[in-house]
């Protein structure tokens, strides 16, 4: 079933627990304009409250995932504007996505798509795709994470090269990198992302979402309130059904049948 809230984001969401979310402005190469990135918010935003999904695949053409903010937005920018981007606000919905989203990347992965790969929690890419941080080259430096979070992902050094040459990585660099976490043959990337996702979607969902707020937490917390962070999220899950039902499966030796109570 694919909704169409607008032409520039497909919307898909079947009854396998999957939402798939699908970047279509192929003729501006998928630019992250504002309005395209504030749909994304809203998709997984509605996506948080719908327990009929337990996870999502965002990806964009099989040519291209996106080639950065628009810059013809940025052009028109001056420095109040910037300071006054609703963006800001509307990245934070996105990276604050309580379930677990899966980037598949084909071709070009630059800019603010490098960022948005950055919010997603597993990524695929097939072996063409090319991964940069490009602001550089346009006399001003990302705004979304490529300063911020791309050091803590692929560490400073290729952080650095990435924003300071503008230069774009490879997949199987990005790959070694920890960028992503698999490189597939060319036009196969989204086909893995759902494999994944059906695999995750299967899974006991409090604890996957727990799962990821608190290996997110990594990069917020100290490591000692991080541990007491994980402690209590842990303690909280003995309350659920979910538990009660996966140790039970175990010692009846068949499969769990999870509610995500
Ligand atoms: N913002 C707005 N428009 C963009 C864009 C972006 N980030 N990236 C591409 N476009 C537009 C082009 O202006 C062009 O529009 P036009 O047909 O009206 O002239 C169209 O998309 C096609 O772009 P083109 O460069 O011809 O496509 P390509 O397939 O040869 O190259 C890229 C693809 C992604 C390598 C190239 O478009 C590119 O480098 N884009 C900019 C990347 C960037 O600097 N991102 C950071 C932005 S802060």
């Amino acid at each position: 079933m694919t909704t169409e809230v607008s032409p520039l984001l497909l919307v898909s969401r079947g009854d396998d627990h999957v939402l798939r979310l699908t970047l279509n402005n192929p003729d501006k190469r998928n630019a992250l304009a504002t309005p395209l990135l504030a749909l994304i918010a809203d998709a997984l935003d509605a996506a948080r409250e719908d327990e009929g999904v337990r996870c999502a695949v965002i990806t964009g053409s099989d040519k291209l995932f996106a080639a950065g903010a628009d810059i013809n937005e940025i052009a028109v920018k001056d420095v109040a504007g910037a300071l006054a981007d609703p963006r800001v606000g509307i990245w934070g919905r996105i990276r604050a996505f309580s379930k677990p989203l899966i980037a598949a990347v084909e071709g070009w992965c630059l800019g603010a798509g490098n960022e948005l790969l950055m919010c997603c929690d597993l990524a695929v890419a097939g072996e063409g795709a090319k991964f940069g941080q490009p602001e550089t080259n346009l006399g001003i430096i990302p705004g979304a994470g490529g300063t911020a979070t791309l050091p803590r992902v692929v560490g400073r050094m290729a952080a650095m090269q990435m924003v300071l040459l503008g230069q774009p990585i490879d997949a199987a660099t990005a790959l070694r990198l920890g960028l992503i976490i698999e490189v597939v043959a060319d036009g196969t990337a989204l086909a893995r992302a759902e494999a994944l996702a059906l695999a995750i979607a299967g899974r006991a969902p409090v604890a996957i979402r727990q799962g990821k707020a608190l290996v997110n937490a990594a990069f917020e917390l100290p490591h000692s309130a991080h541990l007491a962070a994980e402690r209590q999220a842990f303690s909280a899950l003995f309350g659920t059904a979910d538990k009660a039902e996966g140790i039970a499966s175990f010692k009846e030796r068949r499969s769990a049948v999870w509610t995500g109570h």
